[in-house]
């Protein structure tokens, strides 16, 4: 489509149902009681012009362009800042608004460089527009007197620039960085004439400034401009797409020219983010042209053998031909995939077919196994479905907000600053954390309690809650009578009875003290709406699954669901991992959640696939490495994640991986799973990909190719090709006919197509029938499973216990700028922020073992040993040390171990017995790994690979 300008109403459009009506030049306009003259008069089309006002955020009244005349009301008033009454006159165009109109704009554009011609914003310029809007012809004062003109650029920040001869001291950017972000980082400074946009620290890369862009698209006038769009120009046609990176699922548009993205522009109407983004979806998107993209499928026989272009054809019959003579020598089940959370729900659909039809077993698992599955497993025992409750708006009506093992700030920042909204306006906030993440203190923000728990006890904190609330007659009876079961609420209530999980009790485990235990339950249980978000710190734990049964027991028991401003809510890591989920990629469920061992189910499958689908649930991901290790699990199709760096231990990892005789990884880079890798088939990156992705708020969102596939195939038609070769057809003419079928067979997707999400713009899941618009809020009136059922949750310490070896304990998280294994970040300037992981310790452990600031220490574990930068922080408590995992190099899961949740087999990332010691050299497996580095360049350089013929 054309360039997209949504339509800026000037003032946010307020919450209320009740109607007023005003007459605007002669015209009358109903609008929402409390809405602005200005807003009011945007309804009908009438534009007044402005330039300090626009409707992401409240009004400020400062540049007097939008002044109206009221009959009744003396003077001019600014229209952004008067509320319209019942029955009010405004006159938006007169002789005398018109005079004064263009005298507020004389003064702007005699003080402003008449450089329009050569301006980057030149056409996209609001400054400019309203010159012409008003009519101004002339400027009186001249150009000579004192002005702003000629002073210093910022360029600091890696994305976009700042140039304070052209700006208008509109405040927007300030507002937008306070009101849009909840940064802060900007103000005015100075007064009159000499105020002027101040970023606190010397520019705005060395300041608080999380680079979220708000301000830039806030900005009037080229002040704050993207570099890319200096450089090459205004964009002129706009794709509406999602964000290829957290779970938040932000709608974007990617502006571009020709076939070029030149920048990406955070969607007005996207649901989850309503216009704004963070760094890595606003400006993080270059790697998708990145130089180290692969563009041709590779073969090779061994692995110490060079790469060897091929065609697309090629590379497909080789690959079936070796995983057919591996059947055909080991049996049935010695192949199997793993679909990928980054990918599409069509692609991965089509994944996790090829293994059931063609490949006719169940091995099918998916990167949600190592982040989510306990969410999975613990929703649906309690409340019946593996989802979580609530959209991200529902935030806006909680009162108390418990956020535990999750930093959504850094990890999911547009929540994080919609959260932080809230929180300014007043709701209470409990942080369950061994770390004292941003929320805990930021400015205008403080958490009520930061419950400062030592890693892996998050189980009997939760049981603490549940003790206070039930032996302090907290339980919301009228409820659980209600919507619970009887029994099983009986059995529960006496077991969180029990003094074992008394606060004081619990406070010898976790170390949190019992009053604070006491206090922070007594306020969820009675402060209003409470809302429990959380993350990987509760699922990647042996005891994941349990710890998410606790809270939604502790939520039934409290009534906090079914309703606005309550619930519990997984923040799901990757793009797309409530979708892959829901495709089916387990290997004992078929798609929507449903056993491979239903008979009806299956039959279902079977009758519109045409094929005989395998009864038996078929291995997990440790169960591949594992039979590999054993010599009975022989060939992987890997889509879309890097195994060899996510997966835990990485030793045991590198082993199962050497074993394979056929691994076909299918990427966009050369990753580190591709070191042990026989066929490479590049994929694509989300600006090329045509399909869906579903958010954590179920939220179903449509990807749109902005730019051709680059290695010249949609990656969903690689695995269909893969699986014709294999001799099961799938004949689909576009991802949307996969979309059809997704509805067909899953009733929860049932009323969802392609063209329903393009009218619609998103829904959320459940979608049928039933719920034609989605369903926002799950677990109204009744659970999905019926009644509540609460489940005992005994507290099992992790084997993985500090002692005089191992003294630490090591807990790991992600920062804003990279992402994951940041393979796409990494090549992208956010490493200007982050280049590399470093392990944060206490200052009292850092002395006890002469540890010094920016140098290297050793981590070793009883798996494995790593060196990375220390950073001495008192973010951690004693006992705690912790670190990122974004660098492949910093080697975090070589000393990771295998114990995992007792549900799911989630590994227990968050729990490592770890000793720190000063290093003066790299460990062993790094320096092997700096040796064999899979970077592609390297590669090249050392000639490796053989072009195509
Ligand atoms: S980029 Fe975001 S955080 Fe930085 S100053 Fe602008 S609004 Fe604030
Ligand atoms: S930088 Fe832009 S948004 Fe900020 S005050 Fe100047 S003109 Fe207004
Ligand atoms: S919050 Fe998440 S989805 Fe939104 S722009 Fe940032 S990374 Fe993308
Ligand atoms: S737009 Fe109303 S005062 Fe600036």
């Amino acid at each position: 489509m054309a360039l997209l300008k949504e339509k800026d109403y000037g003032t946010p459009k307020p919450k209320t149902d009740k109607k007023v009506t005003v007459e605007i030049d002669g015209f009358n306009v109903e609008v929402e009681e409390g809405a602005s003259v200005m807003r009011a008069a945007a309804e009908i089309g009438i534009s007044i012009p402005k330039l300090c006002a626009t409707d992401m955020m409240k009004s400020f009244g400062s540049c007097r362009l939008c002044l109206v005349e009221i009959d009744g009301v003396k003077g001019t008033p600014a229209s952004c800042t008067t509320p319209v009454r019942e029955g009010m006159k405004i006159h938006t165009q007169t002789d005398r608004l018109a005079k004064l109109r263009r005298g507020v704009m004389e003064l702007y554009i005699s003080d402003h460089p008449l450089d329009c011609l050569t301006c980057s914003d030149n056409g996209d310029c609001e400054l400019q527009d309203m010159a012409g809007a008003v009519g101004l012809r002339e400027v009186r004062y001249g150009y000579e007197g004192e002005n702003h003109l000629g002073q210093a650029k910022d360029v600091s920040n890696p994305y976009f620039e700042f140039d304070p001869s052209k700006c208008i001291v509109c405040s927007r950017c300030v507002r937008a960085c306070d009101e849009v972000q909840g940064t802060l980082a900007l103000t005015i400074e100075g007064r009159g004439f000499n105020s002027k946009v101040a970023v606190g620290g010397a520019n705005f890369f060395d300041s608080e400034c999380v680079s979220c862009g708000a301000c830039v698209q806030a900005c009037p006038t080229a002040t704050l401009q993207e570099k890319s769009v200096v450089e090459e120009g205004v964009p002129d046609r706009t794709v509406l797409t999602t964000c290829a990176y957290c779970g938040v699922g932000c709608s974007f548009k990617a502006e571009l020219k020709g076939d070029q993205v030149i920048r990406m522009v955070p969607d007005k109407d996207g649901k989850a983010n309503h216009g704004h983004s963070c760094v890595k979806g606003r400006f993080a998107w270059g790697y998708a042209t990145h130089k180290d993209r692969i563009k041709s499928p590779m073969i090779r026989e061994k692995t110490t053998d060079p790469w060897r272009e091929v065609s697309w054809e090629e590379a497909i019959a080789y690959s079936a031909k070796r995983l057919k003579e591996i059947q055909a020598k080991y049996g049935r089940k010695s192949i199997g995939g793993i679909t990928s959370s980054r990918c599409t729900n069509e692609e991965v659909w089509l994944v996790q077919k090829l293994i059931r039809a063609a490949f006719h077993n169940n091995n099918t698992d998916t990167c949600a196994r190592v982040c989510h599955s306990p969410t999975g497993y613990g929703l649906k025992q309690t409340f019946g479905t593996s989802a979580g409750t609530q959209h991200f708006d529902s935030v806006e009506e909680a009162d108390v907000i418990v956020v535990i093992g999750s930093n959504p700030t850094e990890a999911h920042p547009v929540f994080g600053s919609q959260m932080k909204r809230r929180l300014r306006e007043g709701a209470k906030l409990i942080i369950a954390d061994p770390r004292a993440i941003d929320l805990v203190r930021t400015p205008h923000i403080e958490a009520d309690y930061h419950l400062q728990l030592k890693p892996g006890t998050n189980v009997a904190l939760i049981n603490a809650f549940a003790h206070v609330v039930v032996t302090e007659g907290l339980v919301d009876e009228e409820f659980v009578k209600a919507r619970c079961e009887d029994d099983s609420f009986a059995e529960w209530r006496d077991f969180a009875a029990d003094p074992v999980n008394s606060p004081e009790n619990v406070e010898k485990i976790t170390g949190v003290p019992a009053e604070d235990i006491r206090a922070a339950a007594r306020l969820y249980a009675t402060g209003g709406n409470g809302a429990i978000y959380y993350g990987l710190g509760v699922t990647e734990h042996s005891q994941g699954s349990t710890m998410v049964m606790g809270m939604a027991n502790l939520a039934m028991a409290t009534g906090n669901i079914g309703r606005l401003g309550v619930g519990v809510n997984p923040m799901r890591g990757q793009n797309n991992v409530q979708g892959s989920c829901d495709m089916g990629s387990f290997p004992h469920e078929l798609p929507g959640y449903r056993s491979v061992a239903d008979d009806a189910v299956r039959g279902e499958f079977e009758g519109d696939w045409g094929v005989e689908l395998d009864p038996e649930p078929g291995f997990r991901i440790p169960n591949m490495f594992d039979e590999a290790i054993a010599g009975k699990y022989k060939g992987m199709y890997v889509q879309g994640e890097d195994i060899a760096q996510s997966d835990p231990n990485t030793h045991h990892v590198e082993q199962a991986l050497s074993s394979l005789e056929c691994l076909i990884v299918q990427d966009l880079f050369l990753n580190e799973t591709a070191r042990f890798a026989h066929v490479f088939l590049p994929g694509t990156s989300f600006l090329e990909k045509d399909g869906t992705f579903i958010n954590a708020e179920r939220r179903i969102n449509r990807v749109r190719p902005a730019i051709k596939p680059q290695q010249g195939m949609e990656e969903w038609r690689i695995t269909a090709a893969l699986s014709e070769a294999m001799g099961y057809k799938m004949p689909y003419e576009n991802a949307s006919q996969i979309m059809d079928e997704i509805a067909r067979l899953t009733p929860t997707f049932a009323g969802v197509s392609f063209k329903m999400l393009d009218e619609k713009g998103s829904v959320q899941w459940p979608c049928n029938e039933a719920a034609p618009d989605g369903t926002p809020v799950m677990h109204i009136g009744e659970f999905v499973r019926g009644k509540g059922h609460f489940v005992l949750t005994d507290y099992v310490p992790t084997t993985e216990q500090a002692n005089r070896k191992f003294p630490l304990i090591l807990t790991t998280g992600r920062i804003l700028s990279q992402y994951n294994v940041g393979a796409q970040t990494r090549r992208t300037q956010n490493s200007d922020w982050h280049h590399e992981d470093v392990l944060e310790i206490h200052p009292s452990d850092a002395e006890a073992r002469g540890v010094h600031e920016g140098h290297w220490v050793s981590i070793r574990s009883r798996k494995g040993e790593t060196t990375l930068r220390a950073k001495i922080s008192e973010r951690v408590a004693p006992g705690v040390v912790y670190t990122t995992f974004h660098h492949p190099e910093s080697g975090a899961n070589i000393v990771t171990t295998e114990n995992s949740d007792w549900a799911t087999n989630c590994p227990e990332y968050k729990v490592t017995a770890v000793e720190i010691t000063p290093a003066n050299h790299k460990s062993e497996w790094q320096e092997e790994y700096e040796a064999t580095t899979p970077d592609l360049r390297r590669i090249l350089e050392r000639g490796v690979v053989e072009p195509a013929e």
